[in-house]
């Protein structure tokens, strides 16, 4: 049997692939990436790179050892049969603050605004929208503690999806304190789930004892059940009176710029490193449980990872999710341009003359080529199917010559143009 791909992962595919899905699209990968690229760089933002792998450490620390991800979703990476002690990464954040400390990017001027795009490995359950190898865009801040950034990050993740065409998004946004506030918020948390501990999920009696807030996050319906009869307070409840005032000024600035947002008191995040603003990215027909991304503030987790104290903030997208909530919209991905010329040769002998014509060409233009004999008819057609703007084909008496006669493609029109002259021609 022909081999397959490992399950969850996705082959991302040229047009009009058989089994081209719209989050498996090349092109649509390149599109979304390619838009929120003009968002970002419009905004200062630069882009970086960090390794696939990282040290286990760098994730476990950033992450944060209650979470799913480090728990029960990250791939070990084995050379040579043995455990190198690294892992596959699941985000970019813990990365790029580990490559910030590495680097010295301290003492570039702050702040520092950063952006990235790859592939991200969690081992989750295999399901529409949600796989084993996905992929992010990512945007990081780093070095300012004003909320003024983290009103502009959101605005600017409002603008990638606008910008995308995109009208079913909402942001849900939230504040999840000061590490004393949520040290206040998981005693009330232990104090009412410790009574009713048998009644949780294994994954959620562990919670309670690690991390009680993870509990909210649960994915087990018999847990969000339990949770929905405890009325459990919100996070916001719990407060400290700095965050609650970082709060309101993020607030202020996105409503005075019209940037719509909806407070999610229950809005828990995924990783540990979050403190303060945290906000998800949520389309109309994807469902709450899938994000099309989100973010938040991560003062702690340059010191975490053993740098010095340097306040972040950031958000990632999901491609894959972009591009699902993209085809549920009716958007369509614009087709690039089809080549400036065509050219084909009418005899065998022309073919090498034709393709030394059309690589010479390609210095400043797109120009492909019949690798065989063409009859003129076939030749248009071809070129045609191309969405070619011109088309030329060569026979002896242009080779002899050295005049093409050039085809405009949309028009009919023809122009003799000299081989000299074909550049020119095209560049018009
Ligand atoms: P996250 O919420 O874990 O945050 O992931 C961000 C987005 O990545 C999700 O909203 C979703 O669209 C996509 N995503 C996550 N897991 C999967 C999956 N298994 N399959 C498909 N898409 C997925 C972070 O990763 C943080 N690093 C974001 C951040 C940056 N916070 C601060 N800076």
């Amino acid at each position: 049997m022909a081999l397959q791909r490992p399950q969850g992962t996705n082959d991302l595919l040229p047009s009009g692939s058989p089994t081209l899905k719209a989050f498996s699209s090349a092109r649509g990968h390149e599109h979304v990436i390619g838009v929120a690229r003009g968002v970002l760089e419009r905004a200062g933002a630069q882009f970086m790179a960090t390794p696939m792998f990282e040290e286990a450490e760098v994730v476990k620390r950033g992450v944060g050892g209650s979470t799913d991800i480090v728990r029960k979703e990250m791939f070990t990476v084995f050379y040579q049969g043995e455990h190198g002690g690294y892992v596959l990464r699941p985000e970019g954040t813990a990365p790029i603050v580990r490559a910030y400390i590495q680097n010295g990017l301290k003492q570039l001027p702050a702040p520092l605004k950063l952006w990235t795009t790859g592939a991200m490995f969690r081992a989750e359950r295999n399901q529409q929208g949600r796989y084993r190898q996905f992929h992010q865009v990512d945007y990081e801040v780093l070095g300012s503690t004003d909320p003024l950034v983290d009103a502009e990050a959101i605005a600017l993740m409002v603008r990638v999806v606008e910008a995308l065409g995109l009208t079913g998004v909402g942001v849900k946004l939230g504040s999840i304190g000061d590490p004393e506030d949520r040290e206040r918020y998981n005693a009330y948390l232990r104090e009412l789930f410790t009574p009713e501990r048998e009644r949780l999920s294994g994954d959620s009696q562990d919670r309670l004892d690690r991390n009680p807030m993870r509990i909210l996050d649960s994915k087990s319906d018999e847990d969000q059940r339990l949770i929905a009869g405890l009325h459990v307070q919100p996070m916001l409840a719990f407060l400290g009176e700095e965050a609650r005032a970082h709060f309101e000024v993020v607030q202020g600035y996105l409503r005075a710029w019209g940037v719509p947002f909806e407070v999610d008191p229950s809005i828990v995040r995924g990783l540990d490193y979050y403190r303060r603003t945290a906000w998800e990215l949520h389309h109309a027909h994807i469902g709450a449980k899938s994000a099309l991304g989100g973010g938040g503030r991560y003062d702690g987790l340059a010191a975490q990872l053993g740098g010095p104290e340097t306040p972040g903030i950031g958000w990632a997208f999901g491609v894959e999710r972009l591009l699902i909530a993209m085809e549920q919209e009716g958007l369509v991905i614009p087709e690039p341009d089809g080549p400036a010329l065509f050219l084909a040769a009418m005899d065998a002998e022309n073919v090498p003359l034709v393709a030394r014509v059309a690589m010479e060409l390609r210095a400043d233009a797109h120009v492909e080529f019949a690798y065989r004999a063409m009859k003129p008819g076939a030749a248009f057609k071809e070129a045609d199917r191309k969405r070619a703007r011109y088309a030329a084909v060569v026979g002896s008496n242009e080779a002899a010559t050295g005049v093409l006669r050039v085809k405009a493609l949309a028009s009919g029109a023809q122009a003799d143009v000299p081989l000299a002259d074909l550049a020119a021609f095209l560049a018009q």
